[in-house]
């Protein structure tokens, strides 16, 4: 079975299925039912919110046999037809591949010809500002005089490209972005239905992190659940889309305006040890302190675009702690300093550089806390750093380092593995990317996988991503290679391989990366 992504298969198919947009569907179902249609309609907003979803349900909906109140049914052959993308009357151009010459010349040609196939000739232009000038005066001749028996649907998402003159010959309908809320009930739907087991809170990052696209909304729960399965939580989520933890922010935040020098440089090596890039550090915290911005100015109304419910009692203290223009001025102040850091290769001492002006801004409202110091340093970490080997672990390695092993060597064969991997299938590799290395010997390759991750072992098992598998197997270690799936926990430990490398790792180096 082919994989398809969420986003695609999620697709709304009939105008009770988009998610808001109300106005517009209201207006269009109206139309469509008493056969009001228009011959141009102009579809603006931003990416991701329903613009060709729309313009597809209403091609179906003019040729659709059986239309009820509107809506098309979906099953007759003209619908179905549209639906697989064979009906002949409904004609999609992408302005944004090819700028549109050739098509919009073509469809000068065409279309007075009456339709071949269905009732209406439906053009839908998506990017319709890409255009060229001579491509957007093609359009506008046909848009003067349009035939009976064609409807041309234009798309874009930056309306303030669209010619005056080919504004004024459609109907315009603003696509707004979805609400957070909205994305949330979508993608708790989508969740379900594909039994994963999604936190709220995983939800609401994702949600807010689309900026009120669902597309991107369900892309990201696409990749974070190829990459996790379905057991998904916040961390899970901040994991994979490579985000900085809001409640972190907070603290970094709060260090930054209690000018505590020692906590903000701590907090700072702490999130690069876990692995964060200082350009994204710096961005998340832009990002914070625009929330905290609009928060201090709004109040209840502010929509955030990191803080999730769990970090907003912290908003809450650091909103009293501070005065809106000093937020500005410190969000001047970090914005140029992210800016510096995109441009650099970004070193530790940038990243410190960039916060530590901060701490120079005037007009705090509470002088330097000291105890705060003290308070913060014993405060849990929301996401600690990953432990470090323990000194037993160690001694394991070493033994193993010198009896012969060369643990580098089996480091760089899973390194190419998984890279063989990932070119021939993504999904293939998320779900190899949960297991590990154990080792190659007699020609048998064997990984092994937590029990928790049974999901990814049991795909990886099923027959086209094993063939991947030993296919990319069989590049790293020669032709009559095998491979093998474990489980590292109880039964796992019976296989001799396994065993030798949980005796020479330790435990808790052989486990995987939760
Ligand atoms: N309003 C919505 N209701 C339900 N699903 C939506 C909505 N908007 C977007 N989606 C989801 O996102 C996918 C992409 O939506 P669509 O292609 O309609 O967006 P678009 O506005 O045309 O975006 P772009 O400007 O990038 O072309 C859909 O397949 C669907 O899964
Ligand atoms: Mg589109
Ligand atoms: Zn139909």
């Amino acid at each position: 079975m082919s994989y398809m992504a969420l986003y695609r298969t999620w697709r709304p198919q009939r105008f009770s299925e988009v998610v808001g947009q109300e106005k517009t569907v209201r207006a269009l179902q109206n139309a469509l039912q008493q056969g009001r249609i228009s011959h141009a309609y102009l579809f603006s907003g931003p990416r991701g919110t329903g613009k060709t979803s729309i313009a597809k349900i209403v091609a179906r909906a003019v040729n659709c046999a059986h239309p009820d109140q509107g809506e098309p049914c979906n099953k007759c052959p003209a619908c179905v037809d549209i639906l697989q993308g064979n009906f002949m009357d409904v004609i999609e151009i992408d302005a944004a591949s090819n700028r549109g010459i050739d098509e919009i010349r073509d469809l000068r040609e065409k279309v007075r010809m009456l339709p071949a196939q269905g009732k209406k000739k439906v053009y839908i232009i998506d990017e319709v500002h890409m255009l060229t000038t001579e491509a957007f005066n093609a359009l506008l001749k046909t848009l003067e005089e349009p035939p009976d028996s064609v409807i041309f649907i234009l798309a874009t998402t930056e309306l303030q490209k669209i010619p005056a003159t080919i504004l004024s010959r459609c109907q315009s309908y603003h696509f707004r972005r979805l609400t957070a809320e909205e994305i949330v009930e979508r993608l708790k739907k989508v969740a379900l239905s594909n039994h994963m087991t999604v936190s709220a809170e995983a939800l609401e990052l994702i949600a807010r992190r689309a900026n009120g696209g669902l597309r991107d909304a369900l892309s990201a729960l696409d990749q974070v659940y190829s990459y996790k399965g379905s057991e998904i939580d916040k961390n899970a989520v901040l994991d994979v889309l490579g985000l900085v933890d809001d409640i972190y922010l907070s603290r970094l935040m709060e260090a930054v305006f209690s000018r505590n020098v020692g906590m903000v440089i701590e907090m700072l090596g702490q999130a690069l040890k876990e692995g964060k890039e200082v350009q994204q550090i710096a961005r998340e915290a832009v990002l914070y302190l625009r929330d905290l911005l609009v928060y201090s100015l709004l109040g209840a109304e502010a929509e955030f675009a990191v803080v999730t419910d769990s970090a907003r009692p912290y908003l809450d203290k650091l909103r009293n702690k501070t005065e809106p223009a000093q937020i500005i001025k410190a969000l001047n102040l970090l914005m140029s300093g992210a800016d510096r850091l995109r441009f650099s290769e970004g070193n530790r001492f940038q990243l410190e550089m960039a916060f530590l002006e901060l701490l120079a801004l005037p007009g705090a409202k509470q002088p330097v806390e000291t105890r705060t110091t003290q308070k913060a340093t014993r405060t849990e970490s929301p996401r600690p750093a990953k432990k470090a080997p323990s000194a037993a672990a160690e001694e394991k390695a070493k033994v193993r380092r010198t009896a012969g092993g060369d643990d580098k060597s089996v480091a760089q064969d899973w390194t190419r593995l998984l890279a063989l991997v990932k070119e021939k299938k993504i999904p293939t590799h998320a779900l190899l990317a949960q297991g590990k290395l154990l080792g190659y010997k007699d020609q048998v390759v064997t990984i092994g996988f937590k029990k928790a991750y049974k999901f990814h072992k049991e795909k990886l098992e099923e027959e086209a991503n094993a063939g991947i598998l030993e296919e990319s197997a069989k590049e790293v270690w020669g032709r009559s290679t095998a491979v093998k799936l474990v489980y590292l926990e109880d039964d796992a430990v019976q296989d001799p391989l396994v065993k030798k490398a949980l005796d020479v790792f330790g435990e808790d180096i052989v486990e995987i990366k939760e």
